[in-house]
């Protein structure tokens, strides 16, 4: 298996980390479960985007430099990381050392083949974003940003720009040739669709601020924050090194998936490659760009203060627990290209459908039976397993092609279905009922045992989402996994099998949603 490396964007440090933040990275640390349970050889990598024009701004108007406020937001987002219990590898910090000497490497690589050069530019300029659109683009928006909804300015600078248009050919060629590079695939008409606007050009250094890494050779410049901050995938394995082949991470290059939101996927899908193609580097293997959580039917925005942060976040923890909060943003989120409403009474909703009602329910029902039956000792099982064998092996190679095609909903799904197909079988064999008759005791033995089994095999693949809860569940269904192929009959006749009680039965919240 290649190795799997995965990252998440780095957030801005003017913003407070909220829903969005914790949905990507709550997907790329499933993925990342997933793959070190496969037993690949797994880098996770999420941290924060500290530079910039915005940064500089915040922290000026609240009296402190802007490394002080880099450090303070820097350190929330380690906390978001800390309380959710992420497994990320490592966390890089743009200001950080490591990253300011690499970058200034990269670009001065840029720099010497071409593809970085001196010139003037003028065009519309998105200043909460640091962005600039082409005019087409700009009509497009109603000459207004995307994200704030304010309008673009007209701005002209004297920079340095990354010769992006030269490299529309290798491009077109690139995507034709890797059709499945952007995730979903209307994301990927998308870019389609603006590739053959033609490409322009992009500016890679400001003058009209300091905040930032200064741009070699030229130090009244500073490196535009967009390509200091897309570097962070390559500086944080060192691969900008002077040494880089000797570092212990550069062989996780290319990245497996860069998961993104939506809004920065120009930035990911076309900036990206064409500087990795300057650097003669190759592009990840996949950008997926998910859409955006909206709540209660609105858009999340500052003015109308409906950020889902991680105060709020917090009552759903205490509530439900952190695995229960997982399973509505994998299976709930806005993965695909539609986005996603939260609403409390959906969470609640889901909660009980799906984890009280079926994964807890099938688990304590089986444990339950063990115990009263077979004093919670695992029987012998005469039928071999009878259809489930098969049945897991197919649930397990489906698993392992959504978790390829990060359909982390399909991944959820899987197991689950394992698990309704358990309690159907509970249903139609009615092993309550053999019990009455001694002369059933073999097959009352195997119907228990292969319940066991499937319990199992569900509990497992449901561990990347459900981490803790799922620990929980193999304590009494077989004991701790290993890293390998997830394969029926992992529970030895004679094991200790327990009930337990995963996922408390909880009142609907009174407040309103
Ligand atoms: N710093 C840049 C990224 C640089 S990557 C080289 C940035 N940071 S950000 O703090 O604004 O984070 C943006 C990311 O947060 C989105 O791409 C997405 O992953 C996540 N989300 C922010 N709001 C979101 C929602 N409402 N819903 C889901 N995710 C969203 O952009």
């Amino acid at each position: 298996m290649d190795s799997a490396y995965i990252t998440t964007p780095i957030y801005y440090v003017n913003d407070r980390p909220h829903i969005g933040h914790a949905y990507t990275t709550t997907l790329c640390d499933v993925w990342a479960r997933a793959m070190r349970l496969r037993g690949a050889d797994t880098y996770f990598l999420t941290g924060t985007d500290e530079h910039g024009h915005k940064v500089e701004k915040s922290a000026k108007e609240r009296g402190m430099t802007p490394q002080a406020l880099a450090d303070e937001n820097a350190a929330e987002f380690q906390n978001m990381l800390k309380v959710f219990g992420f497994s990320n590898n490592d966390f890089i910090r743009t200001t950080q050392e490591r990253h300011v000497r690499q970058v200034q490497a990269f670009v001065t690589r840029l720099r010497d083949s071409g593809a970085i050069y001196l010139g003037e530019f003028e065009g519309w300029y998105d200043e909460g974003q640091e962005e600039y659109h082409t005019e087409t683009r700009a009509k497009e928006l109603g000459y207004k940003s995307p994200v704030s909804g304010r309008p673009l300015v007209r701005a002209r600078e004297q920079n340095y720009y990354f010769k992006l248009s030269g490299f529309q050919a290798r491009l077109e060629a690139f995507f034709a040739a890797n059709p499945g590079f952007i995730q979903p695939q209307a994301r990927f008409n998308e870019v389609m669709g603006r590739m053959r606007e033609g490409l322009q050009d992009v500016p890679v250094t400001r003058t009209n601020f300091s905040w930032g890494i200064p741009f070699p050779g030229d130090e009244k410049h500073v490196i535009y924050v967009w390509i200091d901050a897309l570097f962070n995938y390559l500086t944080a394995l060192d691969a900008g090194s002077a040494s880089s082949s000797a570092s212990a991470k550069v062989h996780y290059w290319p990245a497996a998936y860069q998961v993104i939101g939506k809004e920065i996927l120009w930035f990911h899908a076309v900036i990206w490659p064409a500087m990795l193609m300057a650097l003669d580097l190759p592009a990840p293997r996949r950008i997926h760009a998910h859409s955006f959580w909206i709540r209660d039917g609105q858009k999340m925005s500052k003015s109308l203060g409906n950020f889902i942060d991680l105060a709020v976040i917090q009552t759903f923890t205490d509530r439900y627990g952190l695995d229960a909060w997982r399973w509505y943003m994998v299976t709930q989120g806005p993965l695909d290209a539609t986005d996603a409403d939260f609403r409390s009474g959906h969470f609640h909703e889901m909660y009980t459908a799906e984890l009280v009602n079926t994964v807890g329910n099938c688990a304590s029902r089986v444990g339950a039976m063990v115990g009263k039956y077979f004093d919670g000792v695992m029987p012998a099982d005469v039928e071999n397993g009878g259809a489930w064998p098969e049945r897991c092996a197919s649930t397990v190679s489906n698993w392992e092609k959504a978790i390829d095609d990060f359909d982390l909903v399909a991944a959820a799904r899987g197991p689950l279905d394992l698990i309704r197909g358990v309690d159907l079988f509970i249903n139609q064999t009615e092993p309550f009922k053999l019990a009455k008759d001694s002369q059933q005791r073999d097959r009352l033995a195997s119907i228990l045992a292969q319940c066991s089994q499937v319990v199992r095999v569900a509990s497992i693949l449901l561990t990347p989402i459900l981490p803790s809860k799922m620990e929980e569940c193999l304590a009494g269904f077989g004991g701790a996994i290993s890293a390998g192929r997830v394969a029926y009959g992992g529970i030895a006749t004679g094991a200790r099998i327990t009930k337990m009680a995963l996922f408390p039965r909880i009142e609907p919240a009174t407040e309103s949603g």
